[in-house]
């Protein structure tokens, strides 16, 4: 969870300065003065192994300069993707983001037995973005999300589309993976009012949205993909789906 803690203080010519305070751990938090208020930010957690670790702003930008680009990974789960991609391509850092601490443990301890130096399990989610990942993505991937992520892709906004974007270090490159329907999965489709997943809802509500600023987003395909696909994708779920109920799966790729 991340969260923050402001005291006012009466300096008003602090207007914007941020620097770790004297008496508190500076493992914890960062501090930013900002018109004489301070805001206590908690860092990024790594989920490593079975634990949870806490990586500061510094030593993450220092860790991304090793690497020629960054891959996100957003819902990663149990982070397969993130680990089988981190074993193909040693420069680019795989970064698998989601808020379940015990499946992303699933992979990292594989990447942890690996030593796997360019795979990160990052404890967050759409709504609490950790604020190290912003600008810094070469690309992104949502693969097979579900809840709230699912909701927001599905039925998106201008404010979803300009978080997404923010990720970005300068092009984007996002490539969604979705599938669901209201037979194999109902609860989840009446919870969140989940529209009938075509071709023609993607084409007509989802892709105009990220298209309405050019600069943000242009799609480069839509394809519908078949169980095979669908297991070549490295994701658990993607292996998982192929053996279950039918459903409709498509990829949208921006860029
Ligand atoms: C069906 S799983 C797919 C996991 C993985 N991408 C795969 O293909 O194996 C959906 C994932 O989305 C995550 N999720 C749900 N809501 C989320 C949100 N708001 N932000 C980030 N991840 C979310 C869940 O925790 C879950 O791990």
């Amino acid at each position: 969870m991340r969260g923050f803690l402001v005291v006012i203080l009466s300096d008003p010519f602090s207007n914007l300065m941020c620097r770790k305070p004297k008496r508190l751990p500076d493992r914890d938090y960062s501090f930013c003065f900002i018109h004489g208020v301070i805001l206590s930010l908690q860092v990024m957690k790594l989920v490593k192994g079975n634990k949870l670790v806490e990586i500061k702003i510094e030593k993450f930008k220092e860790l991304i300069k090793k690497f020629e680009k960054v891959v996100l990974d957003l819902g990663t789960g149990d982070g397969r993707f993130v680990y089988k991609k981190a074993l193909e391509n040693s420069k680019t850092l795989f970064i698998g983001i989601d808020p379940s601490e015990h499946q992303l443990r699933i992979y990292s301890k594989k990447a942890n037995r690996k030593k796997l130096g360019n795979a990160l399990f990052v404890l967050g989610s759409f709504e609490n973005m950790p604020k190290e990942l912003a600008a810094i993505a070469d690309k992104v991937f949502i693969i097979l999300p579900w809840g709230s992520l699912l909701e927001k892709i599905v039925k998106p906004t201008k404010e979803v589309i300009k978080k997404l974007k923010n990720l970005f270090k300068s092009e984007s490159f996002l490539e969604i993976v979705l599938g669901y329907s209201q037979q194999a999965e109902p609860a989840e489709s009446t919870r969140l009012d989940l529209p009938e997943l075509t071709e023609s809802y993607l084409r007509n509500e989802v892709i105009p949205v990220f298209e309405q600023n050019p600069a943000l987003f242009r799609l480069d395909h839509l394809t519908s993909l078949k169980p095979k696909d669908v297991a070549a994708l490295e994701s658990s779920w993607g292996k998982t789906l192929q053996f279950s109920q039918k459903r409709p799966i498509y990829r949208i790729r921006f860029k």
